[in-house]
């Protein structure tokens, strides 16, 4: 990350004429001008800092790049950076957001993650074990111990298979039970999930979305897992039913101590159910810290954008918007420096900001962010 990321960075700066970084007679590099205003390069890093023993999921500088392959011989002609460098911690126990515009990477973070997708490179640590160099009995325990609950669970259920008999095989793959303790355990689990024992009898198509997303969260829990991966839960859901399965989840979360990565773009939601959350550009964590701390002072300018659509639920509170200009960047062909820096809005904003890429440095109690124009201790 950071500051020497932000050397190779000035190499794709030096394609854009406006940003020269190589000196024309000796060919040397001009070392970087630093950076103006109060910002300051030097605080920790999430990379820096020791996680805490009671870290269920470790990720360290993960990424994720699917290469692109072009003309009659395939050839490798560059890669899309879908996950770039992403490094955070889960307690047990605790609820991260993670939030983001539509293609920013949340979903390819948290399948690398579950080793859903292989990582290009970075480790994932489940409970103290590296989870990329897990061999079969580990990776067996891990699918048991951590789950993946969809936007849409319909397209996850066989629409072939009754309800009961899709829980039937969870609770088979996984040996967890036969028989009447099956049928015991289905009634049991649907029951857990607001739906009756009766419904084990019906198909995918026969229940409501909210229904759906219930059956799939049995599913999740049908191997008593540790750590689930929501991604987009209640996306597909009308309001109502959102608020339902939130709270389902959150009143599972206390009942079976389990531990979530929310991953969701509307930041209400996530403001209702996260203890922390991280706000994802362009396949990097841009800003992490609490939930409360995130809402009521970002730091990042692109958190700020994002976080000015919101209504404010206190009373005579009123965020000004700001509006986004333009289209997320490709992935495939990031912005030098800062990623977000086409788009920004901070006054700030110079020539510096197309050539550093800003680490994710805490800017004060654990609150950490990306722009090299927010001050260390901006966050105290
Ligand atoms: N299998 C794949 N091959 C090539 N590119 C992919 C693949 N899967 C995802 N991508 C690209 O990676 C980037 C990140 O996609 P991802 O689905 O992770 O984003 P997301 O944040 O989950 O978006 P959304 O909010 O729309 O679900 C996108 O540019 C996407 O097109
Ligand atoms: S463009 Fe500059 S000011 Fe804007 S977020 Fe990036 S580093 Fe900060
Ligand atoms: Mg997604």
């Amino acid at each position: 990350m950071s500051i020497i990321e932000g050397q190779a960075s000035r190499r794709v700066a030096q394609g854009d004429r406006a940003l020269p970084d190589v000196d024309p007679l000796s060919g040397a590099d001009i070392p970087l001008p630093p950076p103006k205003g109060d910002s300051d390069l030097r605080g920790s890093t999430p990379d820096d800092v020791e996680p805490p023993a009671d870290a269920l999921l470790v990720v360290r500088d993960l990424k994720k790049y699917f290469p692109i392959h072009k003309g009659f011989f395939s050839r490798h002609v560059g890669d899309v950076k879908a996950v770039d460098g992403l490094s955070f911690f889960l307690r047990k126990g605790e609820t991260v957001g993670l939030v983001g515009e539509s293609g920013c990477g949340k979903t390819t973070a948290g399948r690398t993650i579950l080793r859903m997708e292989e990582a290009t490179s970075g480790e994932v640590l489940f409970d103290g074990k590296k989870v990329f160099t897990m061999d079969r009995h580990d990776l067996r325990r891990l699918r048991r111990r951590a789950q993946y609950v969809f936007q849409d669970p319909f397209s996850s259920l066989n629409p072939r298979l009754t309800v009961g008999d899709a829980l039937r095989e969870v609770l088979t793959v996984h040996r967890l039970a036969r028989g009447d303790a099956a049928q015991r355990r289905i009634g049991e689990l649907l029951e857990i999930v607001g739906l009756s024992a009766e419904h084990g009898v019906r198909y995918p198509h026969e229940f409501s979305g909210g229904q759906r997303q219930r059956i799939g969260i049995a599913r999740a829990l049908a191997v008593e897992p540790d750590l689930i991966i929501c991604d987009e839960p209640v996306s597909a859901l009308d309001v109502s039913v959102q608020a339902q399965v939130i709270n389902l989840l959150q009143d599972l979360q206390d009942e079976f101590h389990l531990t979530y990565l929310f991953i969701a773009h509307d930041l209400s939601v996530v403001e209702h159910i996260s203890d922390r959350v991280a706000v994802m550009y362009l396949g990097r964590i841009v800003e992490i810290a609490d939930r409360d701390d995130i809402y009521r002072n970002p730091l990042m300018p692109y958190t700020q954008a994002l976080l000015s659509a919101v209504p404010v639920a206190r009373p005579g509170h009123k965020r000004e918007r700001i509006v986004l200009r333009g289209d997320v960047p490709s992935p495939a062909n990031p912005p030098s420096g800062c990623p977000f820096h086409p788009r920004c809005h901070h006054p700030l904003k110079d020539a510096d900001c197309a050539k550093i890429v800003p680490p994710l440095a805490d800017k004060g109690g654990g609150h950490f962010a990306a722009c090299i124009k927010v001050p260390l201790g901006s966050a105290d």
